[in-house]
């Protein structure tokens, strides 16, 4: 597949490194071209650097990872109200956590994913991947005691959903179908409450029971 990543941070590396090894042709990209092109030269050889309009160009395939606060202003570099992200598969890992507060920087109720949606014309976008750290990302595999991550997913194209899918088992995780794109705003606000108990010390993943112990 052909995957475009827009962004030269943690994320960008941590999954693109991940998709380089699956085989994937990556391109990465960023505001500051000697960035994305260290990132491509570690990321391996046949990992490409261009600007994020190249980058969403090449890939079939775009994944978000930059800042929330610079979404809006990353996607219209790149042409998104004039239609360079149609048709695309696009992954939005973004989480809009105000520092400190673990609150979402977002109108009640909405989501990053939804207002990408709404820019990015054309779009098919695929929440996914915001809600590890990116050191988790960076495992081979990301698993626990023998058992794969499990990545929820919410999209509302069908196919998109599933091409996402396969991306998530290609770095060894397990996906799980967390419905459409209206529920974004949950598994964002998911993250972002996780991140709170997390910085706090707390084991955020013993709040949920195992499903057998449930009587449903
Ligand atoms: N870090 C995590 O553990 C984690 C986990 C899940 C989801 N996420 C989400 O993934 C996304 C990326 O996080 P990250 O950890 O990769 O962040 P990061 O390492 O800080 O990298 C941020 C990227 O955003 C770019 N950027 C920031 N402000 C920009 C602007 N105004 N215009 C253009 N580009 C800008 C940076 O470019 P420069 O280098 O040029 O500044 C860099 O490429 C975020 O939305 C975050 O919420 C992060």
């Amino acid at each position: 597949m052909r995957i475009g990543i827009l962004g030269t941070g943690n994320m960008a590396a941590a999954l693109g490194a991940q998709w380089a090894s699956s085989g994937h042709e990556l391109m990465v990209s960023g505001r500051q071209p000697a960035k994305a092109e260290a990132l491509a030269q570690r990321l391996g050889r046949s990992v490409r650097a261009g600007t994020v309009a190249e980058a969403v160009e090449f890939g079939s395939v775009v994944l978000i990872a930059v800042l929330s606060g610079a979404v809006r202003e990353v996607l219209s570099a790149a042409g998104a109200e004039s239609g360079s992200f149609c048709d695309k598969v696009v992954v939005d890992c973004s989480n809009a956590v105000v520092p400190g507060r673990f609150v979402l920087d977002l109108p009640a109720g909405s989501s990053m994913a939804e207002q990408i949606s709404e820019q990015a014309v054309g779009a098919k976008v695929v929440k996914a991947f915001n809600l590890c750290h990116e050191s988790i990302w960076r495992l081979t595999p990301p698993a626990f005691d023998g058992r794969p991550l499990l990545v929820p997913l919410c999209g509302d194209d069908a196919g998109a959903v599933e091409i996402v899918r396969s991306l998530v088992t290609d770095i060894g995780c397990e996906p799980a179908d967390g419905g459409g794109l209206e529920r974004a705003p949950l598994l964002e606000a998911t993250a972002a409450f996780a991140i709170g108990l997390w910085a706090r010390g707390v084991e955020a993943q013993a709040m949920l029971p195992p499903f057998e112990a449930a009587d449903m």
